[in-house]
């Protein structure tokens, strides 16, 4: 980590001053963990599209998916220290950080469908929200769906009983690790380049995540079975570096806005069929068996993860618990 930190810092001093020469473009370099064919990769490549078409060519957008550049919690810290300008970490990422609320949207039976999520993120409500980014030293500029979460292990997944004892690798949020201790399992924080291997060689028993990242990561391949449970939701904030974003002249801001505007619409309006489509993949082809769990069995599932709201109150906040179950409440898709 240590190497890691010197090196982070190594590179932002290296990083050339904020001027749009004809020579020299400005580059923002956007480091993600996921495949290029995925709703978040599909997103920044667009943004890379349309940013460098709308400063025709002032700014050069580098897109470094699949963790390559780095992973989970260290492109944070590189965002931080400015070896990075753009990231779309996902909202469970945010609280090791100190920033707590966006664990909420981890919480299990929280959104009925993606559009009373959007009514959350862009409302009031999702606007406050970014604002707890600033002091980080990041600005948020958008909300990006992924969509929702189906487990997965070695073992038939119907009933909370099912997971007792298995060992669940989880994104770093304390929602989460309380989500799947309620049902007896061991949750454990892995960063997401890393999941594969852990389940190939049993480090861990099982995962949970979109229909998406499970068939492009091909975590299906090394999983016998996979619930569709729809329990909870994977979302993303894309961030800047505060500093970098602000000492851009004021043309070229607002050029960007207007890609990541139309990056959002995109990558929102894409993120289902998407979803949908690699579900397809995962189903056709034949290397885990597919669950459907029946209405009982996802009432058991709910009942079991419950107590949560009240556990994690203190954590993320009641007030904000019950704002957003408020705001989402009665909004059909
Ligand atoms: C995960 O770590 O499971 C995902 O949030 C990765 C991502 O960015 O979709």
């Amino acid at each position: 980590m240590r190497k890691l930190l010197f090196a982070a810092a190594a590179a932002a001093i290296f990083v050339a001053p904020v001027a749009a020469t004809a020579q020299e473009p400005i580059v923002i370099k956007f480091s993600h963990v996921v495949a290029p064919n995925t709703p978040k990769g599909k997103g920044a490549d667009k943004f890379k599209e349309l940013a460098e078409k709308y400063t025709n060519g002032k700014v050069k957008v580098e897109v470094y998916p699949n963790s390559t550049l780095y992973k989970d919690k260290e492109e944070l810290e590189a965002l931080q220290l400015g070896a990075v300008q753009m990231l779309a970490p996902s909202n469970s990422k945010f609280g090791p950080m100190g920033i707590k609320d966006f664990e909420v949207f981890d919480l299990p039976f929280l959104l009925p469908n993606l559009a009373s999520l959007r009514k959350v993120t862009e409302g009031p409500i999702g606007q406050k929200m970014l604002k707890l980014l600033e002091p980080k030293g990041m600005i948020g500029l958008a909300y990006w769906d992924n969509g929702f979460k189906q487990m997965s292990a070695n073992k038939p997944l119907h009933m909370p009983e099912d997971y007792k004892g298995q060992k669940f690798r989880i994104q770093s949020s304390k929602v989460l690790e309380a989500q799947f201790r309620l049902l007896g399992a061991t949750p454990q924080v892995m960063a997401f380049g890393e999941v594969y291997q852990a389940l190939q060689t049993g480090v861990v028993d099982g995962q949970e995540n979109t229909p998406s990242n499970i068939y492009t990561q091909k975590f299906y391949e090394v999983q016998k079975y996979t619930a569709l449970t729809n329990h909870g939701y994977i979302g993303y904030v894309v961030v800047v570096n505060k500093k970098f974003w602000e000492g851009l002249p004021a043309d070229i801001r607002g050029q960007l806005e207007k890609a990541m505007h139309e990056a959002t619409v995109y990558a929102n309006k894409i993120s289902e069929s998407e979803n949908a489509e690699a579900l397809d993949e995962i189903k056709k082809s034949g290397k885990t068996q597919i669950i459907n769990p029946t209405g009982a069995e996802m009432a058991a599932m709910q009942k079991a993860m419950e107590p949560l709201y009240q556990d994690m109150a203190s954590r993320v906040g009641k007030q904000l618990i019950d704002d957003v179950r408020k705001t989402a409440q009665g909004v059909t898709n």
